[in-house]
């Protein structure tokens, strides 16, 4: 039997993105599809969306909008690919120009309660029926944004007096990150219309308020992140967030199933956006794409000079400060620094007056720019991600496919995914990065050397990039996790 699955979440690449959820979001329904799945993708109608989506017909009428004027559902298409995808069109909520989360000033929309409120209750509609030509036997929330899908469901089971929604409908919650936590003051709960008891410590009562995060991770059937060590870490009280204690009483309830790379966007050997290809058995490309780097960011053109990359959110999350900390080791070791990012002001001056007083070696560009980070992760040799925390992290990935080795702290999906080039690690033919273990300077500036002293050792960097590049980190084995976690909930429907 064809299992339908429906991914409710905020962003979807190419269409809007701000982070490594919209990747997700755009390649695991279709590696589902691919795995037999029925998936489809449910979205908030923001203005790139409804812009971008394809053949887009109405749907129904919702019946509540949360203090919208009015709200409607649609069904259209990803261009250039068969995904179903559903959209909520209300313009006073989502046609807002920019970030779709934050104003103008940085600040987050003052009714995101309810914006997100009519995602999660429209995915709930749906799972009872509001298309009658589909429906999905599993709704999947995707971070905070989607956290209210499993408490509507819940309250829609209540109403019949069932543990399970209506139609045996079940739901998994994943967590892209904790640290976003979708918390709104607690009188904003009567504008949810859930019922009056859900506003509790076993409910979406967090310290007082209400959080959308924790709504997903209380009533969800089952919850899943994104590393297995991440799924670890979360249930410990530093990096849980103060969710640990709710996380261990559903550790049975909890996996960790590792992102993927869409090797149809990420691919040296077929990708558009930069300025040679190349694969791992033909290597020669990248050199061209290091000095095409190079000039592009006006920096010396010295291909003996190793370049290191970063494409990031500049936030707490990614460790950039302490890297802005060791960039003299990279400078004054001949190596050249090249960063894409937006974020944080003190970041974002730190980094720009770095590139000012060394314009040959450190080149940084503010923005979000989908082109350049293909661009920096071909030219370069080494791919910085020294995050503090990490759930999965795709840069890694993308890092690897491409032979610039990427150099990570020890935590999270990093930990998952790349092997350090200790000495064991190279002779035994593992190695494919640089790790470092403690979150401390002093632990990167010795990656850092590391990465130096692998660079001088032409072979070795030659053979650990080859085995970087040939690391398989495709989606089809995730995607059958995820087909196993499927399946395992809807043969537990009979006790509907
Ligand atoms: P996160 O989701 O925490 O930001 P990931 O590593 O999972 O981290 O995903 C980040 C994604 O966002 C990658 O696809 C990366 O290329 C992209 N990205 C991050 N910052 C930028 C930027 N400034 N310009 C272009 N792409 C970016
Ligand atoms: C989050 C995490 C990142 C993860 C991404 C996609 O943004 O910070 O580690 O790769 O979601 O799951």
């Amino acid at each position: 039997m064809t299992i339908r699955v429906l991914h409710v979440a905020s962003e979807l690449y190419p269409l809007l993105k701000t982070g490594g959820l919209a990747d997700v979001t755009a390649a695991l329904p279709a590696a589902l599809i691919e795995q037999g799945a029925d998936a489809r993708l449910l979205l908030p109608g923001f203005a790139p969306v409804a812009a971008g989506l394809e053949d887009l017909r109405p749907v129904a009428r919702l019946a509540r909008t949360f203090g919208a004027p009015e709200a409607t559902l649609e069904l259209g298409r990803l261009p250039g690919s068969e995904l179903a995808v559903y959209m909520i069109r209300a313009d006073a909520f989502y046609a807002r120009p920019g970030n779709p989360y934050l104003d103008a000033e940085h600040v987050p929309y003052g009714d995101n309660a309810q914006r997100f409120a009519l995602l999660g209750w429209s995915a709930a509609q749906l799972a009872q029926h509001l298309d009658p030509d589909w429906a999905p036997a599993i709704v999947q929330a995707h971070d905070w944004h989607a956290g209210l899908a499993p408490a509507y469901l819940r309250a829609a089971a209540r109403e019949r007096g069932a543990n399970v929604a209506p139609g045996g409908v079940r739901s998994i919650f994943t967590i892209h990150n904790l640290a976003y936590q979708g918390i709104f003051p607690a009188q904003q709960f009567d504008s949810l219309g859930l019922p009056r008891d859900f506003f509790d410590m076993h409910g979406v009562e967090f310290y007082g308020q209400l959080s959308f995060l924790k709504a997903g991770l209380y009533f969800a059937d089952k919850i899943t992140t994104v590393s297995p060590t991440y799924a670890r870490e979360i249930q410990t009280v530093a990096q849980g967030g103060g969710l640990e204690a709710l996380l261990r009483g559903r550790a049975h309830d909890l996996v960790g199933i590792l992102n993927g790379v869409d090797y149809a966007v990420w691919n040296p050997s077929s990708d558009a956006a930069i300025a040679t290809r190349f694969s791992a058995t033909r290597q020669s490309g990248k050199m061209h794409c290091k000095a095409a780097l190079q000039t592009r960011l006006k920096l010396a053109q010295k291909h003996d000079a190793p370049v290191f990359g970063v494409v990031s959110r500049l936030t707490e999350q990614k460790g950039l400060d302490l890297l802005l900390a060791a960039l003299p080791e990279i400078v004054t070791r001949g190596g050249q620094l090249v960063v894409l990012g937006t974020g944080d002001a003190s970041l974002e001056q730190g980094y720009a007056r770095a590139a000012h007083q060394h314009p040959e070696s450190v080149a940084v560009e503010l923005g979000f720019d989908e082109t350049l980070a293909h661009e920096i992760v071909a030219g370069a040799d080494v791919m910085m991600v020294p995050s503090r925390f990490e759930p999965c992290g795709l840069t890694q990935l993308y890092a690897l496919a491409y032979g610039a080795l990427p150099l990570v702290h020890r935590v999270g999906g990093l930990a998952d995914t790349v092997v350090d080039a200790s000495l064991e690690n190279l002779a035994d033919g593992l190695a494919t990065g640089f790790v470092f273990e403690r979150f401390e300077p002093d632990a990167l500036t010795a990656a850092i050397r590391r990465a130096f002293a692998l660079y001088g050792r032409s072979r070795d960097w030659r053979d650990t990039r080859s085995r970087a590049m040939q690391q398989d980190f495709g989606w089809a084995a995730s995607a059958q996790r995820y087909m196993t976690l499927y399946r395992e909930l809807a043969g537990q429907n009979t006790v509907a």
